[in-house]
């Protein structure tokens, strides 16, 4: 199935269930304590709190959305990207546990045609309402597990809405990895759907829940390139990108510095769209940072060219490009020399920064690579001096 199959596939389905399509929002959030819009709940955090009434007591959508959280993993992992599109239902004081878990079973399988044997749930470890409710759906109970707030509870990383959730999984079989179910392998057990069921007004952190939500509500996340991915046997996310087959060729290469670019630059694209500029600091400087990233992976893989631009056809990343290519270069001259002679100070780290323009982050990355370690603690002092005496 391609893109459009499954989300008319799943506007169907919901559709007949009573659900209103909504648009998605912008991916440069309206929500000033977000940089970037993460989730399909986002744009209707004001019907969870009870603010304002939802248009509905049921929607659905499919949201755009970007996270950096797991930069690092991009490109080594098959299932992580900094960016995605998330097909979503969402109820408010409506239908609660039951009909999430049986909609998205039904969907899965009978709509999508996934095998049901190769599923696998999780359910947060105090849920029990939802371990019997996926008992009662015929659910074998050695593929429901258990899990803690760091995998099974949901919100938006700031203070409002969040709830525990239940989790489905698909089993992409022994070639990635060993078996045991999704809590010992998030390789091979691929988290395809999220349902969160909304309940709790957050505080500060996951752990600080200031009281209950005014009413009991869903919000679910399916990730679209993900099924795409169970559906067509691939392997890695990045694999779907049209993309991957330009960067493949020009570089020659299949290694996971092809699919950082890859996926840098859709991000890179899909926030451009949304009219972010590259500069330094919040949005502009992760685009920036991404752009940086990709044009670093491609000299590793020896197309010091500027070509990213011409990839994707933008001016402003061609611009950025023709900015930071002499200091790529020289930054990682300097510190590749240091890493040679098997040491990194503070103070060459904070010169790269300061006076070649070379960002602590990549000086961060390239001495991780090599097993060196950035006195970031001693970074932070430096600057905050220069900073005052300037
Ligand atoms: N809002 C559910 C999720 O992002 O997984």
């Amino acid at each position: 199935m391609n893109p459009d199959e499954i989300r008319s596939t799943f506007f169907d389905f919901f559709g007949d269930r009573g659900h209103l399509l909504l648009p998605p929002s912008s991916v440069v959030s309206s929500d000033d304590s977000l940089l970037f819009t993460n989730a399909g709940m986002n744009q209707f955090r004001p019907y969870y709190l009870g603010e304002r009434p939802p248009p509905h007591r049921r929607l659905m959508s499919s949201q755009p959305c970007v996270r950096t959280v797991d930069i690092d993993n991009i490109g080594y992992t098959t299932r992580h990207s900094t960016s995605f599109e998330m097909l979503g239902n969402f109820a408010f004081s409506d239908y609660f546990k039951l009909e999430s878990m049986s909609w998205a079973l039904k969907l899965l399988t009978d709509g999508f045609g996934l095998d049901r044997d190769r599923l696998w749930v999780t359910v947060f470890s105090t849920d029990d309402e939802s371990f019997v409710l996926w008992q009662k759906l015929g659910f074998p109970t050695d593929r429901i597990q258990r899990l803690g707030i760091e995998d099974n509870y949901w919100s938006m990383g700031v203070p409002g809405p969040g709830g525990p959730n239940s989790e489905l999984f698909y089993d992409r079989g022994p070639s990635f990895g060993r078996s045991g179910g999704p809590s010992v392998n998030s390789e091979r057990y691929l988290e395809l759907w999220n349902l969160v069921f909304m309940q709790d007004v957050r505080g500060n952190s996951d752990e600080e829940i200031l009281g209950p939500l005014p009413g009991r509500h869903v919000d679910t996340g399916l990730g679209l390139s993900r099924l795409q991915l169970v559906l067509s046997g691939g392997r890695h996310v990045q694999e779907l990108d049209p993309l991957l087959p330009k960067v493949r060729e020009l570089t020659g290469s299949s290694s996971p510095s092809v699919r950082i670019v890859v996926d840098h630059l859709r991000t890179s694209l899909l926030l451009l769209d949304a009219g972010v500029a590259p500069g330094n600091d919040g949005r502009s400087y992760v685009l920036r940072r991404l752009l940086r990233r990709a044009m670093r992976h491609l000299h590793l893989l020896g197309v010091t060219d500027p070509v990213l631009g011409q990839l994707i056809g933008h001016p402003l990343v061609s611009r950025e490009e023709r900015a930071f290519t002499r200091t790529l270069v020289r930054g990682q001259n300097i510190l590749q020399r240091a890493l040679d002679r098997g040491s990194l100070p503070v103070e060459l780290v904070f010169k790269l920064h300061e006076t070649h323009g070379f960002p602590v982050e990549l000086t961060e990355e390239i001495a991780r690579e090599r097993g060196f370690k950035v006195d970031r603690a001693g970074f932070d002092t430096l600057m905050a001096s220069h900073r005052s005496r300037s």
